[in-house]
């Protein structure tokens, strides 16, 4: 059978990243392109003399030309801007809104059938940009968030109980910012609620530092965001998709009257398979994390209404 192609838009740190860790476990075959000449040669050069050290037979190619990523099964988009001193919010999302217009543009004029995985931030609202541009039916534009939030707060539920995350599930679904709805309840210890094993306090605790992620990481690292994790949250994405496996992740997807929400992206659990989000999986949620979750749309409502 021949080997999928993965387009990765951006070869920066979460971009390079991902192209890494998708040949690194053999997934398929990648072609990195960005808008800077020479740094998406540079980086594929350098992981295809890694090849014979680490011991991938997958390719990898480097470009500024669409051309060479013709025929994608799956096309990531981490392409962006990161904000400037003297950048407002506004100014960064019309930026990058833009960006990902014409990336998104250029990968479907070559890659028709694509399913794209929307990176960019503010990732709701960019999630919106892309389906636009691309006229693409909603299976096959998701945005990478939920995934990522739930990892983080996977991680910290591991960490207290010191248990293995292997162990540990969490669901973080709506936006990707302040108002993200992580939920004690569906999140679980050896299939254990942990609302029946921690106190609410607690809980509240590692909920913010949930919310306060991404943060908490550009705080450290002072200059960029995180991109470890985030790169591992996309291949796990890609891996549900090229391989069918219809996984349920937390993913933004485009909503029509699902958890009460309409014409809106925001992260809910869906099933990944070969069709891209095949499926909303749909759980209850009780009135104050439907309230929750509103709110969380609401914001993401007014970035996207802000994009005209
Ligand atoms: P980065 O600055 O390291 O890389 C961005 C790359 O995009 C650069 O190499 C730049 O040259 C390239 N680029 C800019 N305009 C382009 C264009 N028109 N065409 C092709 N390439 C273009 O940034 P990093 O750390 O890789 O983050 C990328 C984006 O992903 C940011 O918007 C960031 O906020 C977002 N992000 C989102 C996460 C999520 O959970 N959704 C998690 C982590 C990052
Ligand atoms: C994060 O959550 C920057 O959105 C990015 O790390």
């Amino acid at each position: 059978m021949p080997r999928h192609k993965v387009t990765v838009v951006g070869a920066g740190n979460v971009g390079a990243t991902t192209a890494q860790r998708i040949i690194e476990t053999g997934l398929a075959d990648v072609c990195l392109i960005d808008i800077v000449p020479g740094l998406p040669q540079g980086k594929a050069l350098d992981l295809m003399e890694a090849a014979p050290v680490v011991g991938y037979d997958v390719e990898i190619c480097g470009t500024n030309d669409y051309a060479d990523t013709a025929g994608a099964k799956v096309a990531i988009i981490t392409s962006g801007l990161a904000r400037q001193p003297g950048m407002s919010r506004d100014d960064l999302l019309a930026k990058n809104a833009a960006i990902v217009r014409s990336v998104t543009e250029q990968i479907v004029a070559v890659s028709p059938d694509a399913i794209i995985i929307v990176v960019t931030n503010p990732l709701d609202a960019m999630c919106h940009v892309a389906m636009q541009a691309s006229g693409f039916p909603r299976e096959r534009v998701i945005g990478m968030a939920g995934v990522l939030d739930s990892a983080r707060f996977r991680a910290f539920i591991a960490q207290e109980m010191q248990v293995s995350v292997r162990d540990v599930r969490a669901f973080v679904l709506g936006g990707h910012g302040d108002t993200m709805v992580p939920l004690p309840r569906y999140s679980t210890v050896g299939g254990v609620p942990i609302t029946e094993l921690l106190s609410a306090e607690r809980i509240e605790q590692l909920v913010d530092r949930t919310r306060n992620g991404g943060a908490e990481v550009v705080a450290l690292l002072k200059s960029g965001s995180a991109y470890y994790a985030p790169a591992a949250s996309v291949v796990e994405m890609v891996e549900s998709i090229l391989f069918d496996r219809k996984r349920v992740l937390p993913c933004a997807y485009y909503l029509q009257g699902e958890f009460r929400t309409s014409g809106l992206f925001v992260g809910v659990p869906v099933v990944l398979g070969a069709g891209g989000a095949e499926r909303i999986f749909e759980i209850e949620l009780a009135a104050d994390e439907q309230a929750a979750f509103d709110a969380s749309a609401a914001s993401v409502r007014e970035l996207v209404d802000k994009l005209g």
